[in-house]
């Protein structure tokens, strides 16, 4: 489901005409849809029962501080990852009891700006990991909050890139260590065990190995238990997919998160426990598309490359995940209307700069603008100054209002970034 249609002959971002937005923007950019963020934040919510059980939106996927405070007006928490990351959450009004801090490696200055900021959890990952908050907490006089993150040994996910839950994965502790660190931690006066976390990867479409893996936390939880342990939050990660065909997205139902959520309740419902979810994709993917630019074009045997504004450093997703992304022209295509073969390109010096191989399109020149679809996850999130690109400004629509979000810097402010030794000025 998503808020991006055509409206008299163009598409539009809810009532945001994109042709218009481009002239006032520049190319390339993203928009990101307020309503579409709002609602599939609420069908997730509503699904799996909060605010009693806790959605703490996982940032990674766009740090956005529009994005975090839209969501935060809703109830949302934030699962962070660095220190940059829940600075971001707390600028962006989340309260840091909504604040989780996951990550395979924490520096010792980060768990200390976490555990001084307050935060709800902090998702332990390694023994040293509970030594060194612990040693931290200790010294500040506090007693942190946490929960181990089990590796489940079970992976799943869209890519081999995204999948985190198998026991060769950096990720986690293994299921067999769970109790001996419980014990451990019991010594410990700097941290209190509340429970378990999970999250064995990403962009998942079947339940299985979900449900596998939260049987198997399921199972360690009533061992841990029966040996007097405290278990009792289980933080159960993100991972669901979404569909990036954007013709299936605008049927797409609220269907696999209401069987997730179904499957999680059978799993759990007669356990006294505190559920918690970090959905990051499912959120905010389809509420963004990356708006581009058509430079050029290069004729081929059979196909055209057609060269676009936006590079492998705006959206890296297709070439580091060879990931598809659907691509949609601005102006709406006439049905039966001149259609052709596309590599469509970005301008970089290497060949993974590229968002789609022969690609049917409408027939496209140079000046038209085009739309990658379902970027609102992993787009801007990931996005970089490579070739001396400008960071990729950022859009937010709400209803027939917009606001950059993110402007794109000035080259002054690029190259200002960089400092020259003595020896060198
Ligand atoms: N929780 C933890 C601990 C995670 O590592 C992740 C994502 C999430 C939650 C959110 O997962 P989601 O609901 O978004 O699937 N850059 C890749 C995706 C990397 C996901 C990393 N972890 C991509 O563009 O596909």
């Amino acid at each position: 489901m998503h808020h991006f249609t055509y409206q008299h002959g163009r598409l539009f971002a809810e009532d945001v005409d994109i042709a218009a937005l481009a002239d006032e923007v520049g190319t390339p950019f993203y928009v990101y849809s307020t309503a579409t963020l709002e609602r599939h934040y609420k069908v997730f919510a509503k699904a799996v029962g909060a605010p009693k059980s806790r959605v703490f939106f996982a940032m990674k996927a766009n740090s956005n501080l529009a994005v975090l405070s839209t969501l935060a007006r809703l109830g949302a928490g934030a699962d962070t990852v660095s220190e940059g990351e829940i600075r971001r959450a707390l600028a962006a009004g989340m309260p840091a009891n909504a604040i989780v801090f996951s990550g395979v490696g924490k520096s010792d200055a980060e768990l200390a700006f976490a555990v001084d900021a307050g935060i709800y959890q902090i998702n332990i990952e390694t023994e040293g990991e509970l030594h060194a908050l612990s040693r931290i907490a200790t010294a500040k006089g506090k007693r942190q909050n946490a929960v181990f993150r089990i590796n489940p040994d079970i992976g799943a996910g869209g890519h081999a890139k995204i999948t985190t839950g198998s026991d060769d994965n950096k990720f986690g502790i293994s299921l067999s260590e769970a109790e001996r660190l419980y014990t451990v931690a019991a010594n410990l006066p700097g941290v209190r065990i509340l429970g378990l976390a999970t999250h064995i990867g990403s962009q998942i479409h079947m339940l299985d190995e979900l449900q596998l893996a939260f049987g198997r936390l399921r199972e360690l939880t009533e061992r841990l238990s029966s040996l007097g342990h405290r278990v009792e939050r289980i933080d159960l990660g993100g991972g669901l997919g979404i569909p990036y065909e954007m013709a299936e997205a605008v049927e797409h139902g609220p269907g696999l998160i209401e069987d997730y959520a179904a499957m999680v309740a059978k799993t759990f419902a007669d356990l006294d426990l505190e559920l918690a979810y970090e959905p990051g994709r499912l959120i905010v993917g389809n509420a963004g598309i990356l708006v581009t630019r058509a430079l050029t074009l290069n004729p081929r045997a059979g196909k055209t490359i057609l060269v676009v504004d936006a590079a492998m450093n705006d959206l890296i997703r297709p070439a580091m995940y060879d990931a598809f992304h659907d691509i949609w022209p601005i102006r709406e295509p006439v049905r039966g209307g001149p259609e052709r073969l596309y590599d469509v390109v970005g301008p970089i010096c290497e060949t993974g700069d590229t968002f789609a191989t022969a690609r049917t399109l409408p027939e496209t020149q140079p000046g038209d603008l085009i739309a990658l679809m379902t970027a609102g996850a992993y787009g801007a999130a990931m996005s970089s100054t490579y070739n001396s690109r400008l960071l990729v400004p950022e859009v937010l629509v709400r209803g027939a209002e917009w606001a950059i979000v993110r402007p794109r810097p000035s080259y002054e402010e690029l190259i200002k970034l960089d400092r020259l030794p003595g020896w060198l000025s």
